[in-house]
């Protein structure tokens, strides 16, 4: 076995979801997750179905992991849903996609309002179908009173026109006079990327076995613990967040510093 995937100890595989779940510090919980939700069109094509049969039972996992993130009381979450590099996709799975995620909010939006989850899209949504827009617009609002889980989506999104939005934003502000090349430091590119609102993630899952970031959130992942699984996302279910944020739990964290307990010498030079 890859030994990447030696992320979850052979006893937590025998373990129930409610065994698992308990183990789970709630004081430690990571405040941000951010999830590559891949592996669809795989799922699909070993079951001799089409590429959107994927994309609907991701669904399910959609639901698990948001359900599952909100009752754990973890702050942020983010799916990937849409890259702007999906675009590029055949039209008609680029509007079943469009379909499903409609589909998906009206279907959805009682249950984030009874769970007090706020719902924010973020992205160049001006680029989705103008009736999509609307429809996250709505959602957004609808639930813009939540208190509790912030569920992020990132449609038409990817890590480097995050960067290109933000940088065209900032030269905006210095040729207004309002804002001086010199003042322009981390904090000020962070503050207008489309994830000013929330930390960095502490954790990314990505499913499907594929060991990349896929341009997603360049800037946001400098220092995120990074989980990979090998199971497609439509298999994705709450035992592998728990397995996830346990792993995470395991982790020290070190943000190019020296670990909090002694340890032999090493030749490496980056944490
Ligand atoms: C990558 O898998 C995933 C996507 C392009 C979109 C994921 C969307 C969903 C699961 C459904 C909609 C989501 C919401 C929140 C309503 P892939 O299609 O590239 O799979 P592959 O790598 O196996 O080809």
């Amino acid at each position: 076995m890859n030994p990447v995937y030696d992320l979850e100890p052979p006893e937590w595989r025998d373990y129930s979801d409610a065994e698992l779940k308990v183990r789970i510090d709630p004081c430690r919980l990571p405040r941000h997750i951010a999830v590559i939700m891949d592996g669809n069109g795989r799922w699909a094509q070993a079951r001799g179905l089409p590429r959107v049969s994927g994309h609907r039972a991701g669904i399910q996992s959609v639901r698990e992991t948001v359900e599952g993130a909100a009752e754990l009381g973890v702050p942020v979450l983010t799916l990937f849903a849409f890259s702007t590099e999906n675009w590029r996709r055949p039209r008609d799975q680029v509007d079943a996609l469009m379909d499903l995620l409609v589909e998906y909010v009206d279907r959805e939006i009682g249950t984030l309002l009874k769970n007090d989850i706020r719902f924010i899209p973020i992205g160049r949504l001006f680029q989705l179908p103008p009736h999509v827009q609307a429809k996250l617009a709505w959602a957004q609002d609808q639930t813009a009173r939540g208190r509790g889980l912030l569920f992020l989506i990132a449609l038409s999104y990817s890590g480097r026109v995050d960067v290109v939005d933000a940088v065209r934003s900032i030269a905006r502000q210095v040729q207004a006079g309002c804002l001086s090349p010199d003042c322009i430091d981390e904090q000020v590119i962070a503050a207008h990327l489309y994830t000013r609102e929330v930390p960095d993630p502490d954790l990314l899952i990505r499913t499907s076995g594929e060991l990349r970031i896929s341009n997603f959130m360049l800037w946001q992942l400098a220092y995120t613990e990074l989980w990979f699984t090998p199971i497609y996302w439509p298999d994705f279910r709450k035992r592998h967040l728990y397995m996830a944020i346990l792993d995470f739990q395991r982790r020290e964290r070190r943000y190019g510093t020296v670990p909090s307990t002694p340890e032999p010498v090493s030749s490496g030079t980056f944490s």
